[in-house]
């Protein structure tokens, strides 16, 4: 089940991107997110096992952040996740943008999956822990007016 992320579920999200992120979002960050953002979470039988981050700007979207607990990764949850967040966006957007590692296989595939595709190369863009950088991939999907399929 995806719903809106509450300030109650930030210690359990927290947990979650500290087990993925090596410079992970802070406390304080999440619970800023609930009401900045359009933040949501995806329980499994009560549990939250990941969250989605998506910021709203005028007739654009950007997404800001996402991870499934790796417990609970490969079995569809982020899929699913990012699909229902999406359509839980309430400006519309003509666009929705990400950046992600170029090393980051699996959340490009998820992203490829859910019909993102590839404008641009930032480089140097992340920061790695042994001091070196990493290029970021910029990606973009087009909405179509019909925005309840988007995912179909
Ligand atoms: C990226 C991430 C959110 C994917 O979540 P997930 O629940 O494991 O993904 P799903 O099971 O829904 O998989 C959906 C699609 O993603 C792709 N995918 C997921 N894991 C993959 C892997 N390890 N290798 C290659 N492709 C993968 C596949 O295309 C898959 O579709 P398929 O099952 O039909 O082949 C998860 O790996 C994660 O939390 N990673 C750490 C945090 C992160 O990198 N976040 C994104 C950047 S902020």
């Amino acid at each position: 089940m995806v719903r809106l992320m509450q300030q109650a579920d930030v210690s359990a999200v927290v947990k979650i991107e500290n087990l993925v992120q090596s410079h992970p979002w802070t406390y304080k960050q999440f619970q800023e997110s609930v009401d900045s953002y359009l933040s949501t979470v995806i329980e499994k039988n009560g549990q939250v096992v990941g969250f989605c981050i998506l910021q709203a700007v005028v007739d654009e979207a950007n997404l800001l952040l996402m991870a499934i607990d790796p417990d609970f990764q490969g079995q569809g949850l982020g899929y699913e996740l990012l699909d229902q967040s999406v359509q839980m966006l309430k400006n519309n957007p003509v666009h929705i943008f990400l950046e992600v590692r170029e090393s980051n296989k699996a959340a490009i595939a998820l992203y490829e999956k859910a019909h993102f595709h590839q404008i641009d190369l930032r480089k140097n863009y992340y920061p790695n822990t042994d001091g070196t950088r990493e290029h970021a991939i910029i990606m973009v999907k087009s909405c179509s007016d019909d925005f309840a399929s988007l995912f179909s």
